[in-house]
């Protein structure tokens, strides 16, 4: 607790700030908990100072009749008075600062969070499964939406948060300060993998993010197999199908290219390039026997067909 108050004294408990906005939110975190910690220390010295200064002692005394004290009470009521205006005040014109995006030159992009992962859509069509990619010192538009229950995106290197809502959209905006890496995290409670539900934003140079433009997030010399890996990974696939045998929300990779599989209502197939593109645009059509009632989300729109061809190579490289 002493080390984080050290490291950042005036706004204990807050990791780096890295955004323009964080800077300013601190300042007003920093005099909220100061004030805070001042009279906290005031009434608990009091809270055991008085009762042992006007303890009853050996002879019995008599409380003097006090009805009233008008300067007392109008400074115990006037200073909370104020502290809380000022805060108020303070408080709105940041919480408009932070979701109101300047005019000008704002890079907009549009985040789709679902059971249990997020994707970033670029303004040239290219969309990076997990991973954020954003220019370094330009004000960011992000315009969120939810394809299915209510989750809630959050970077506290930025201090931005929001509510990502199926059916309508939401947005916040942040100028990252330096290159470098953060940690997203959703905050809403959305079912088994919640916490698996995360993101990383990539504070990267102009020239930088055309590059990674370009190359849709992947590495540029990477095989299809490597690429489908990393997509695995980030468009959340991974949160409810493993590639080492254990069974969890849907039925694991292990083995699956050349399968053959039983399904809900009878029948079986051999799982091949067009039943694994089928369950990721319609996860619903044909369902392995004894994963029914689970509700994978469609990908359709989320991934492209390259990106489905990359993870169907990998799927055949998991044997
Ligand atoms: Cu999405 Cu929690």
């Amino acid at each position: 607790m002493l080390s984080h108050i050290l490291l950042s004294p005036w706004a204990p408990f807050m990791p780096p700030a890295k955004s323009d906005f964080a800077g300013s939110l601190d300042t007003l975190y920093g005099f909220i908990w100061w004030t805070m910690a001042f009279f906290f220390v005031i009434i608990v010295f009091l809270l055991f100072y008085l009762p042992y200064k006007y303890r009853r002692g050996d002879k019995p005394t008599l409380t003097p009749r006090i009805t009233h004290n008008l300067a007392l009470e109008l400074t115990w009521s006037g200073i909370p008075a104020l502290l809380i205006i000022v805060i108020a005040f303070w408080g709105f014109n940041l919480f408009v600062k932070a979701y109101v995006p300047p005019g000008g030159d704002v890079t907009e992009i549009n985040v789709t969070g679902k059971q249990w992962a997020w994707s970033f859509e670029h303004k040239d069509g290219t969309v990076i499964p997990g991973e954020l990619h954003v220019p370094v010192g330009r004000p960011v538009k992000l315009v969120m939406s939810s394809t299915d229950v209510i989750h809630s995106f959050f970077i506290p290197d930025f201090r931005v948060k929001s509510d990502v809502v199926p059916g309508r959209y939401s947005s916040i905006w942040f100028t990252p300060k330096e290159v470098g890496d953060h940690q997203v995290f959703c905050t809403e409670y959305c079912g088994d993998s919640h916490s698996a539900m995360l993101a990383t934003v990539h504070v990267v140079t102009e020239e930088q993010y055309k590059e990674t433009l370009e190359n849709g997030g992947l590495p540029k010399e990477a095989p299809p197999a490597q690429r489908g890996a990393l997509i695995y990974q980030r468009a959340g696939c991974v949160t409810c199908h493993t590639v080492d045998g254990v069974r969890l929300v849907g039925p694991t990779f292990k083995g699956i290219f050349g399968r053959t599989e039983q399904l809900v209502g009878g029948g079986s197939l051999t799982v091949d390039e067009n039943y694994i593109r089928e369950s990721i645009l319609q996860p619903q059509a044909k369902i392995v026997a004894g994963f029914e009632g689970q509700q994978m989300p469609s990908f359709q729109g989320v991934l492209n067909d390259r990106q489905i061809g990359w993870i169907i190579e990998y799927l055949k490289t998991l044997k």
